[in-house]
């Protein structure tokens, strides 16, 4: 089912994300992979997500609306990450970013979130989205993996003509996981180490 956020601006006024097309609010929901749609203003806070989110993340719509996506960080420092989300956030030029980063789903269980994030523009150039999609790369094989790059891979592909058709431009390409086995087993390893206290 579709997750459609409702964001609260600064006076209180609620204000419906009905600016969103609503083939991206179907296409959202059609895709086979976690997705989720923030404001490139301010703290960019969530306004659309995907049941595959949920799946992954066990949160409710009612529990994220409006909210930056970082309180999936709980406690985790996760500091390069971060300081590669900063650099894809703050420069204009980095059309995307992939990194490993550790989140914990509602009922607690970390997991190694291989996260996605790339730039939604208008036609004017001017950033008006951030695209992210999430998958639990801790907990996958390589096939599993690869499945899950070609079917990000298509999202993107297919997404591309239905936002063009409301002025939106998907900026950049997917850069696939070069070394499946390696990245897993290094996720696998991040998990090990939370459990013994040594990543936070
Ligand atoms: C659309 C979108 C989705 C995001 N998804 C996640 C996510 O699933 N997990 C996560 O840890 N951070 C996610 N982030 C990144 C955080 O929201 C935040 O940008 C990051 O933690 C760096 O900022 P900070 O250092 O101020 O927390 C997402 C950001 C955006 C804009």
């Amino acid at each position: 089912m579709l997750e459609c956020f409702w964001q609260f601006d600064a006076i209180g006024e609620s204000m419906r994300h009905d600016d969103l097309p609503v083939e991206l609010r179907d296409y959202f929901n059609s895709s086979p992979v976690a997705l989720s749609l923030a404001e490139a203003s301010s703290d960019h806070p969530l306004v659309l997500t995907n049941s595959r989110f949920r799946d992954l993340t066990g949160y409710a719509t009612s529990e994220i609306v409006g909210r930056n996506c970082r309180f999936l960080q709980g406690e985790s420092r996760n500091d390069e990450a971060r300081e590669k989300i900063h650099a894809f956030l703050a420069e204009d030029r980095i059309a995307n970013v992939r990194t490993p980063i550790v989140n914990f789903r509602k009922d607690g269980r970390p997991f190694v979130n291989l996260l996605y994030m790339s730039k939604l523009r208008a036609q004017s150039g001017e950033i008006r989205y951030i695209f992210a999609s999430q998958f639990d790369v801790s907990r996958t094989q390589p096939d599993l993996l690869r499945e899950y790059d070609a079917d990000l891979s298509r999202t993107l592909d297919r997404m591309s003509p239905v936002l063009a058709e409301s002025g939106i431009v998907v900026q950049g390409s997917l850069m696939t996981v070069a070394n499946s086995a390696a990245t897993i087993a290094q996720a696998k390893l991040t998990l090990i180490e939370l459990d013994r206290g040594s990543f936070l």
